[in-house]
């Protein structure tokens, strides 16, 4: 699982810059099939983060990213103006943004693409700028997972058992991972730590990539139907659960995978502490709590089908929120790249940002 990166490229489980497109692991098709979609333009690009070929927070930021310069390749072609080009760039961005709404990674690489874009000032030497933003967009991603695995590590013990829900792995960022990414540090500093995966109903990230990545990684991982999570806790099985997340409000509260709230009420319920784990670029100091975030829905049929195969009755009514927001009383701490944020958050989360400045 190591990263390749040079000015030229970058090469990881996830995604492949070879300069002239991204080329993403096909994440609909695991853990069957590795196959491959190779984006050769801006659409494609879009087209990908859509229909969740990748998926996870920070990996649809750097996606994003990468889609920028192939948008910034095309202007290019056709123009010669910086003005104009900037202008045409608006289009692009405007395209991979609609996207998805609820992870803030995806907003925040596109505004730092457009950012850079603005700083270069003028047409010469524009893509190449912008592809190595894009690539440094990529290689911090790798680094800062590095970093919230060293910090999480601290907080699990050797021979902790920890649930996890839905994927915050490799594959949902450039590598390593944020979630997982604690898990794999704990690992290398050879604590045996076992896992529980949450299937993750309807897309079913946790049984197919979670339980994927973390198998080809040497981990004992159990995969459960988020039903049994209550049970499974209630058992004394698990000692900690970690989760990613899309978007954390200033007041700490916490937009992921559908199904997390449900874990984190259980969490409580059970005395069990509730981590998450994310880089500080899923932190959205504009939006002071989770009620402001877009929650997205997506369409009835993954609800309406399981591995392919129609599981209700026609014309049963559905409803799939593919988010949802833990209340910031729920949350023990919060896993960044510049260390532990425990409560307050809206003092403490405050302090990280000015802190940074
Ligand atoms: O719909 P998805 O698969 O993109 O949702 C992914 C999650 O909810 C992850 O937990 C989150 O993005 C964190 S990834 C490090």
């Amino acid at each position: 699982m190591k990263a390749k990166a040079q000015t030229k490229g970058l090469k990881t489980m996830t995604m492949e810059w070879n300069g002239d497109a991204l080329i993403l692991i096909d994440q609909r098709r695991l853990p069957f099939e590795e196959v491959y979609v190779t984006c050769a333009d801006y659409r494609a690009v879009a087209l990908a983060i859509k229909e969740m070929v990748v998926r996870g927070a920070p990996a649809i930021g750097a996606a994003a990213a990468f889609g920028y310069v192939l948008g910034a390749k095309e202007i290019t072609r056709k123009t010669y103006n910086y003005e104009q080009a900037m202008m045409q760039l608006k289009n692009v961005k405007e395209t991979l943004a609609r996207t998805r709404p609820t992870a803030v990674n995806l907003f925040w690489a596109l505004d730092r693409m457009e950012r850079k874009a603005v700083e270069h000032g003028k047409f010469e030497g524009l893509v190449r700028a912008l592809e190595e933003e894009a690539l440094k967009i990529a290689i911090e991603d790798i680094e800062t997972n590095k970093a919230i695995g060293r910090h999480g590590a601290q907080l699990l013990e050797d021979g902790f058992t920890v649930l996890t829900h839905c994927n915050a792995g490799a594959l949902a960022t450039v590598d390593y991972g944020t979630a997982l990414g604690v898990l794999r540090a704990a690992k290398e500093q050879g604590k045996r730590i076992k896992v529980y995966a949450d299937e993750t109903r309807p897309y079913l990230q946790g049984a197919r990539l979670t339980a994927w990545e973390l198998m080809k990684d040497g981990f004992d991982v159990t995969v459960i139907s988020d039903n049994m999570a209550g049970w499974v806790m209630k058992q004394g099985k698990i000692n900690a659960v970690i989760v990613g997340a899309d978007r954390i409000a200033a007041n700490g509260d916490v937009a992921n995978k559908i199904g997390t709230y449900m874990v984190a009420v259980l969490a409580k319920r059970h005395g069990i502490p509730f981590y998450v784990a994310a880089p500080t670029s899923t932190i959205d100091m504009s939006i002071k709590s989770g009620s402001e975030i877009p929650i997205e829905e997506r369409s009835h049929e993954e609800v309406a089908t399981c591995g392919g195969k129609r599981i209700v009755p026609n014309n049963v009514n559905i409803y799939n929120p593919a988010f949802d927001v833990t209340d910031n009383e729920l949350v023990t701490a919060i896993i960044t790249e510049k260390g532990i944020i425990y409560p307050p958050y809206e003092e403490n989360l405050k302090k990280l940002f000015e802190e940074g400045k």
